[in-house]
């Protein structure tokens, strides 16, 4: 790690079960105001006593909240519905979703609707649909499970120079050390250029607005100012105008990007050997310990880094992992980095641990033990690790 007197991160100390709801440290009264406002939003109020309806949400939806899915902003247990979501794809369809459900199953209506179907979870990230409201499927769609992932550091990852996928990205492995690392590009539809993707387990949106704002119409059914009015990917939610006020879009962006990462634990002497493990072994190749940031709006002092153990780039992690098929650009079994930051704190934000992108590793090493293809060298260096060696990686990760 760089360290200099200019040297400055925006993490900060944070435990117990509140510890991914907490803002950067920085923000001005008014930003805090913001911040207050959009976690309330995203939270839900449970003293609204106003209809479904007439929030906005649905007639479709899979939870009314962002935080009945990101519980206290992790992860949640996937075992317990709405936060195990089953997604379509279809390359045929002018949206690339499935033209009768939609771009994911909604498990939950309004009154006067059908919900599309009931989700049973499987082992190992499978699953089974019953009830199909809308009949089969379109014969070229696919299904595919993701469960939420944590919202810590979102307007940080933001401020990750182009640079920085530039030269950590070697698509081709010219520096053949197995690991090639692939950047994520996705159509911003705001600013109407193909950009640099960071959010998502494949990388597929640019900002924290479109992940958000996907998420309003997808998850929660409340159309606003990107999607859900024009060309539609939930067709029964589409409405002519936005659900969503431009403030309450404000709000919600605001809070999403402002919530702060947490600074690593004070290491002990098994957990420092354990770092050092983690580097030899190679996990750090694909797990970038430190980055350094550009100034944004949220990023005002030059040298300022984070720690988000992520190179937030895809790669081929084999087909245990894989979904059915390529999605756009995406090989089956791509994935971006998922970032290890918070590691230690999930259990406690969210009462399991809840890995992968599906939700299937319930422990840190069920993770690495899922590690295919560009992960597989790496996976195989920790099985041959003695126990102790795995116990001071494991102290590690809890760490950060
Ligand atoms: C029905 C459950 C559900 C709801 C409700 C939900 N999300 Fe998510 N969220 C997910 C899933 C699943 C993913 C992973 C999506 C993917 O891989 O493309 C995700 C990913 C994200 C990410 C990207 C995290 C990363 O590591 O790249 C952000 C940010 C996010 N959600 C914010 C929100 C906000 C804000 C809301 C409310 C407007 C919300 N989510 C509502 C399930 C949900
Ligand atoms: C080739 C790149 C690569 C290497 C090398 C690698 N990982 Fe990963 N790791 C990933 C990707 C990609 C995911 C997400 C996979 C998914 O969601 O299905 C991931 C997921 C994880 C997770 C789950 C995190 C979460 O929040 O879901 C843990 C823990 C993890 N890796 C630890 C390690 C350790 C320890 C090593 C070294 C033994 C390692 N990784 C090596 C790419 C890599």
């Amino acid at each position: 790690m760089t360290q200099n007197k200019e040297y400055r991160t925006p993490e900060i100390n944070a435990t117990g079960k509140n510890a991914f709801s907490k803002p950067l440290e920085d923000l001005t009264p008014s930003e805090n105001r913001k911040f207050i406002l959009g976690k309330n939003l995203f939270h839900g109020t449970s003293n609204d006593s106003r209809s479904l309806e007439s929030r906005g949400i649905g007639p479709l939806y899979n939870a009314i909240s962002c935080g009945q899915c990101h519980i206290n902003g992790g992860t949640s247990n996937p075992d317990s519905s709405p936060s195990f979501n089953v997604k379509t794809y279809n390359s045929n369809s002018p949206t690339k979703t499935d033209p009768y459900y939609g771009a994911q199953i909604n498990s939950n209506s309004t009154t006067n609707y059908f919900k599309e179907a009931k989700i049973k979870i499987l082992a190992d990230g499978k699953f089974q649909l019953t009830d199909l409201a809308l009949g089969e499927f379109h014969e070229n769609t696919f299904t595919y499970p993701r469960i939420s992932q944590k919202v810590i550091g979102q307007g940080l990852i933001e401020a990750i120079p182009d640079s920085f996928f530039i030269a950590k990205s070697d698509p081709q492995d010219k520096n053949k050390d197995g690991i090639s690392g692939k950047i994520a590009y996705a159509y911003n539809i705001e600013n109407k250029t193909e950009e640099i993707a960071r959010f998502g387990t494949k990388a597929t949106e640019v900002s924290v607005r479109s992940q958000t704002l996907k998420a309003l119409f997808e998850d929660i059914g409340i159309s606003n100012s990107l999607f859900g009015t024009g060309e539609c990917s939930e067709p029964i939610n589409c409405t002519l105008t936005p659900e969503a006020t431009m403030q309450q879009e404000d709000y919600l962006v605001f809070y999403t990007r402002t919530i702060a990462p947490p600074r690593q634990k004070k290491q002990s002497k098994r957990a420092k050997d354990g770092q050092q493990i983690f580097n030899s072994i190679g996990c750090s190749s694909c797990h970038t310990p430190s980055i350094r940031l550009e100034k944004t709006d949220l990023v005002k002092n030059d040298y300022t880094y984070i720690h988000p153990y992520s190179d937030f780039l895809l790669h081929s992690m084999g087909q245990d992992l894989a979904d059915p098929g390529t999605i756009d650009t995406r090989g089956a079994d791509e994935f971006k980095t998922a970032p290890l930051w918070g590691l230690g704190l999930s259990k406690d934000v969210n009462g399991s641990l809840n890995l992968l992108h599906d939700g299937r590793a319930k422990t840190i090493s069920q993770a690495i033990y899922l590690h295919g293809g560009e992960g597989l060298a790496s996976r195989t260096n920790y099985q041959k690790l003695s126990n102790k060696d795995k116990k001071a990686i494991i102290a590690y990760l809890n760490t950060l």
